[in-house]
């Protein structure tokens, strides 16, 4: 896949940020909204879906497996499915560009229906471990054709005859569990996923508004068992996709930062699978305050308003990691601003995201300045003034992109990131909204040379 010319930018230091937004549809939501409407029967109808890259990619693959795929001039995209096990061959390979979780999750749909599915996707999807998947897959019958190391391109081909599973997943991952289940809802029999480390569970839960039967057991120490019995009548569902909490922590961390701040998020998803960042910067000293909490589409949302804060470091519980995932960049932007040292464990899933966004971070924070420790599966930041003056490469990694850009808004000196052109992957309004609340940014063509060369 061709990439998009990059654009670098440098975010600048300036006044306070202040208003009232909503952010775009949570990213999980949509990509799962999407793929159990293409596997039900009737017109599923999505408001608030999330108009991103990743998630677009998913729309067209499952326009390529048969189901229609459309958005409304009322702004509602509707999906009519084809039924568990209906999907048709794809005539083309699916192009996934960056997008990890639609890529493995229609794997998992994939697996179970016997023809051949190939996957593509852009340099930073094409070098992420697929085999974390693949494996189960290959368990309940499928074939695969894939680069060593189980990387994309590949083709997947499941059998006429798939057995269920069951399945330990060995890594705390949602795309896993989710990769499985959908296999799973294509095979006759009990498929059963145990997760030693809950995550998030927005298939278990959409699985079941779509009327599958589907069965969770709390075990000891937080273990999850989750049985699902197969080829569900899936019936087609209206659905509202809450704003996502993993778009609102940039606006949030940025309004702790920048001196004077006053910013509200409104409508944000508050699943305890994914508030471990709020948990986390509310430890560090934060002013976080949650009001008009309320039940949408089956999921908790309320409005986050955050106000400038002074923070202090602290000891992140790893135990945490799976609850704030994808939110560890911005907070290491935040602990570079905090007093004292904030120590985070238990993030080796980190190599394995969009970038490697342990070393992308480490790289990033000491470009500006800031002394940190990166381990094997640890960051320890100290945090104070932050001078900046950096440019930060962003290897293909949205969330890298917007972290130090927030960074920028409340250094010494501007940050500047040499490409913000993938942050369409997943917030393609985050520029426009920022500069609404107050932020400021300048291109920075030189300060991209520079990183490019490697002397920034
Ligand atoms: C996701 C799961 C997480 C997360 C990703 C979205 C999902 O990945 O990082 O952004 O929607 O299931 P892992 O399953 O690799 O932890």
């Amino acid at each position: 896949m061709n990439h998009p010319p990059s654009k670098p930018l440098a975010a600048l230091p300036g006044g306070p940020l202040r208003g009232e937004v909503s952010v775009p549809g949570d990213k999980s939501i949509s990509h799962r909204a999407l793929m159990l409407g293409a596997l039900a029967i009737g017109t599923t109808e999505i408001a608030g879906l999330l108009e991103s890259d990743d998630v677009l990619a998913t729309g067209a693959a499952m326009r390529a497996f048969g189901a229609t795929v459309e958005r409304g001039a009322d702004g509602f995209w509707r999906v009519a499915g084809l039924g568990a096990g209906g999907l048709l061959e794809p005539e083309g390979a699916l192009d996934f560009g960056n997008a990890g979780t639609g890529a493995r999750l229609a794997m998992g749909i994939a697996a179970a229906h016997p023809f051949a599915t190939t996957f593509v996707g852009d340099a930073s999807l094409s070098r992420r471990p697929m085999g974390r998947v693949l494996q189960p897959l290959r368990d309940m019958g499928a074939d695969v054709i894939a680069r060593s190391g189980d990387r994309l391109p590949l083709t997947l081909r499941g059998a006429e005859a798939m057995a269920p599973i069951a399945y330990r997943v060995p890594v705390p991952s949602a795309q896993v569990k989710s990769a499985v289940l959908l296999a799973g809802a294509n095979i006759e029999g009990i498929t059963t996923v145990i997760e030693p480390v809950p995550t998030r569970d927005h298939t278990e839960k959409m699985l079941a508004g779509f009327g599958a039967e589907i069965e969770i057991e709390a075990g000891a120490g937080g273990e999850r068992v989750i049985r699902l019995k197969g080829l569900p009548d899936l019936r087609a569902q209206r659905i509202t996709v809450p704003g996502d909490p993993s778009s609102a922590a940039f606006l949030l961390v940025a309004a702790l930062l920048v001196g004077g701040s006053d910013v509200t998020v409104r409508n944000v998803l508050l699943n305890p699978a994914r508030t471990g960042l709020l948990t986390t910067l509310r430890e560090m000293g934060a002013d976080l305050v949650v009001g008009n909490e309320r039940m949408s589409g089956g999921e908790a949302v309320g409005d986050v308003r955050a106000r400038a804060s002074r923070l202090r470091g602290i000891e992140v519980p790893p135990e945490r990691a799976p609850s704030m995932i994808d939110e560890y960049p911005v907070l290491a932007v935040a602990a570079a601003f905090a007093e004292g040292r904030t120590v985070m464990r238990g993030l080796e899933e980190l190599r394995v995201k969009e970038s490697d966004r342990l070393a992308a971070v480490a790289r990033g924070l000491a470009a500006n300045g800031v002394v940190c420790e990166e381990g094997p599966a640890s960051l320890e930041v100290d945090g104070g003034v932050v001078r900046g003056g950096g440019t930060v490469p962003t290897h293909l990694d949205h969330r890298i992109a917007m972290s130090f850009l927030v960074m920028g808004l409340a250094a010494r000196e501007p940050v500047a990131v040499d490409d913000t052109a993938m942050i369409a992957t997943s917030f393609p309004d985050f520029l426009s909204l920022m500069t609404g609340l107050g932020a400021a940014f300048r291109e920075d063509a030189e300060g991209a040379k520079r990183a490019a060369a490697g002397t920034a």
